[in-house]
């Protein structure tokens, strides 16, 4: 099926619309993986901590697809920061994927508490200059956990990864990405399900014959930004992917953009989370 490619500033492209693993059971992982690949999804975000990167490796074995087909994502954990252990921490990861290369590796968290993102960044760009990493990133990095990477290194992150749907729309963080050619990928697309109840998102669903879901994920494809919507439910990873026959319009987008409150991150703020 052909779905929207977005350009990283490397030079490899990566696709829009991906299958989120967080809270996906490592028994469940496989059959997630395999219904997301066979419905057409060709990008698959897991993390070290999310502790299903043997279940996501085993159901991108089971699709059959040739390894150049899919896109992978993982990332490096806040306990594992440092140069050393984030490369030690990425081989795990990728025996536990099993996979040669994964296509896109993030610091998880900034954690500047521990004050080694830098350093973990650093590990990165070695990975990234031995092939293993193809693109490497970052999630949850502030405007100032940026600014001292690319400051520090001259590298900048092809993907920040961050909280992000219509009711938090974080402008300023997404403004300070276009500057810098680093692309948004949000998570927690559809606010962990809440924004799925929301009268107004339902509303503009039932006006184009979709779910509140579909036009939660079309708002952010046609906002530019990466998505990466998480369901166990072969159904629902269906469902989440049938958005490439439809657009919001300008009246809907207005009424959306009403919603957005710094108030309603659902996440931990990235300066002040506890782990
Ligand atoms: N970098 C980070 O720090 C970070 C943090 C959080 C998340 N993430 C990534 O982003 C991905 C997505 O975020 P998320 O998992 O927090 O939340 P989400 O994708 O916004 O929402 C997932 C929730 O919505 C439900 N859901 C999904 N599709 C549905 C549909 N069509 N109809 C009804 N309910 C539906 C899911 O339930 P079922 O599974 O039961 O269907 C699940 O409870 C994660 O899985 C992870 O890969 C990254």
């Amino acid at each position: 099926m052909s779905q929207p490619l977005l350009a990283l500033n490397d030079g490899h492209q990566i696709p829009q619309l991906g299958l989120g693993t967080w809270q996906t059971p490592d028994t469940d992982a496989a059959q997630s993986v395999s219904a997301a690949l066979s419905t057409g999804y060709r990008l698959i975000d897991t993390a070290a901590v999310y502790e299903n990167e043997r279940g996501v490796g085993q159901g991108l074995i089971d699709s059959g697809l040739p390894r150049e087909q899919y896109f992978v994502t993982t990332k490096l954990w806040n306990s594992r920061q440092g140069h050393d252990e984030a490369i030690k921490a990425f081989d795990e990861s990728l025996n536990r994927l099993q996979l040669a290369y994964v296509d896109l590796y993030l610091i998880h968290w900034p954690a500047p508490g521990q004050d080694r993102y830098v350093d973990s960044w650093k590990a990165l760009i070695q990975l990234h200059n031995e092939g293993r990493a193809r693109s490497i990133g970052v999630s949850n990095f502030q405007i100032p956990h940026l600014e001292r990477i690319i400051k520090e290194t001259g590298v900048v992150p092809a993907v920040n990864q961050i909280e992000l749907h219509p009711d938090f729309q974080q402008e300023e963080l997404q403004a300070f990405h276009a500057k810098h050619g680093i692309l948004t990928q949000s998570w927690s697309p559809l606010g962990q399900g809440a924004l799925l109840k929301n009268g107004l998102v339902r509303k503009i669903a039932a006006k184009h014959g979709k779910t509140a879901a579909q036009t939660v994920i079309r708002w952010h494809l046609d906002a530019g930004l990466l998505v990466i919507p998480k369901s166990v439910h072969a159904e629902r990873i269906q469902e989440n992917f049938a958005v490439f026959d439809f657009k919001l319009d300008a009246d809907d987008l207005k009424q959306l953009a009403a919603l957005n409150q710094p108030a309603n991150r659902v996440g931990p703020h990235p300066d002040t989370a506890a782990f």
